[in-house]
């Protein structure tokens, strides 16, 4: 099982947005005391540190313990950032929600956290998987035993997907491309027989210490198009940063794998990860707080007609908006950032040479299989320089069931049913639009 806050040598890069050129000449200034805040902070996560010590003893009251140790200090918190002289407007309307968010995040994890004790899921592993498992653990991320049999089968298997996908990428060049697979589409079923064989619910199960389950697998076509990542600070003659996109996901029982269909170069968008970034000492609270933050910008920021990203066409907007900026300088200085950091870092800066220092790049032929900590790993991945890649991102989350739902074979088959007459309506519809 993972243990979540050994402590490391790297602390988790924290941008300083008080001498970052898109920030110094907004003019904002804050009111609030940032010592008092960290001291805050400092203190919710003592408490939910504690809290997950205890995860093993707890069999009754998860809730309420949580509030009195955990969300009692963030209602203090809140009560101090949103008091006599804190913040107001917009902004303040904005930290409740980032706030609220940040608190469920932490109060899923100690869930998290006592069921994984109480399924204790030890599986067996061959001698294989040890090795890969002491890989997974060390760098946060392992490549798998390639399966190039089974990437010809999917890009067979997804050739209407594909077909929707070039479409899509037709119609908004610059947006991302990507479309989650049914799971009883034929690549869908293909995806998680081959997952099963492969062994990766177990190797991924006994890296965080519970039984895991499908949740989704999403294929992905990245092309030189593509500029979703791009331009954040345009405007103040900033070119796009080096480590653009560099981010972790921050959901405390997933475990990714990305599984390439085509040969992939560094150019192509290969997958990076910064090795061992996994394990670098963060503070949960301010992890889940930016996620908050990065969620809610869909309260001021309206969809791309694709949904996954924005209108505007940058995938932060609120870093790019001038009005936002301003606002996200009138926060206690802990809570400016995002867990998508690294549009932000300056290039040159140590920060950016640390990272980039230690980043490894994915490249390889189609069937490259890779497993990832992406909850708590610093990773990208999609942006081309030249030509495309086609990939199939795979989630597998923890499973709250101690032991494998049983197979019902008749369920199965309505949905696969179900699945084939909804692609005949849409190709039927996409003909008569075509026609
Ligand atoms: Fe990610």
């Amino acid at each position: 099982m993972v243990t979540p806050f050994t402590s490391e040598i790297e602390p988790f890069p924290r941008v300083d947005y008080s001498s970052h050129p898109a920030y110094v000449s907004t003019g904002a200034h804050w009111c609030l005391d940032d010592d008092r805040v960290a001291r805050d902070v400092a203190e919710i996560d003592a408490a939910f540190r504690d809290l997950v010590i205890q995860a093993d003893c707890v069999t009754e009251g998860e809730e309420a313990r949580f509030n009195e140790a955990v969300g009692s200090r963030i209602d203090e918190l809140q009560a101090y950032v949103l008091g006599a002289g804190g913040l107001t407007g917009r902004i303040a309307e904005y930290s409740v929600r980032a706030m609220r968010m940040a608190r469920q995040a932490l109060l899923d994890e100690w869930k998290f956290h006592i069921r994984s004790h109480r399924f204790r899921y030890r599986p067996v592993l061959t001698a294989a998987q040890h090795m890969k498992l002491e890989i997974l653990k060390k760098d946060g991320v392992v490549c798998l035993e390639p399966g190039q049999e089974l990437a010809s089968r999917l890009w067979d298997k997804t050739w209407w997907e594909r077909g929707l996908l070039r479409q899509q990428a037709a119609r908004l060049p610059w947006g991302r491309c990507a479309m989650a697979l049914d799971p009883h589409s034929p690549a869908g079923l293909l995806i998680q027989t081959a997952l099963e064989r492969s062994g990766v619910f177990e190797l991924a199960g006994a890296y965080l210490g519970c039984r895991m389950e499908f949740l989704y697998a999403a294929l992905d076509h990245a092309h030189e198009q593509q500029a979703w990542y791009k331009g954040c600070y345009v405007d103040v003659g900033m070119g796009t940063s080096a480590t653009a996109y560099m981010h972790l996901d921050a959901d405390c029982d997933i475990v990714k794998a990305m599984l390439y269909l085509t040969d992939v170069k560094a150019e192509n968008g290969a997958f990076r990860f910064v090795r061992g970034s996994h394990r670098w000492v963060r503070s949960p609270f301010l992890i889940a707080l930016y996620k908050g933050f990065d969620c809610e910008q869909d309260t001021y920021f309206g969809r791309a007609p694709n949904r996954l990203d924005y209108e505007g066409g940058y995938y932060r907007p609120r870093f790019q908006a001038a009005s936002h900026r301003q606002e996200l300088m009138c926060l206690p200085s802990s809570f400016r950032g995002s867990t998508h950091f690294g549009d932000d870092v300056i290039d040159g800066s140590p920060l950016s040479k640390r990272l980039l220092a230690a980043e490894d790049v994915f490249t390889g032929c189609g069937g490259t299989f890779v497993l990832f900590h992406g909850a708590a790993g610093i990773h990208r991945g999609s942006q081309v320089s030249a030509g495309e890649r086609w990939a199939i991102q795979i989630a597998l989350r923890a499973s709250g069931e101690q032991s494998q739902r049983p197979h019902r074979y008749v369920k199965e088959r309505l949905a696969r049913l179900r699945y084939h007459i909804r692609r005949l309506k849409r190709t039927l519809l996409l003909t008569s639009e075509a026609t």
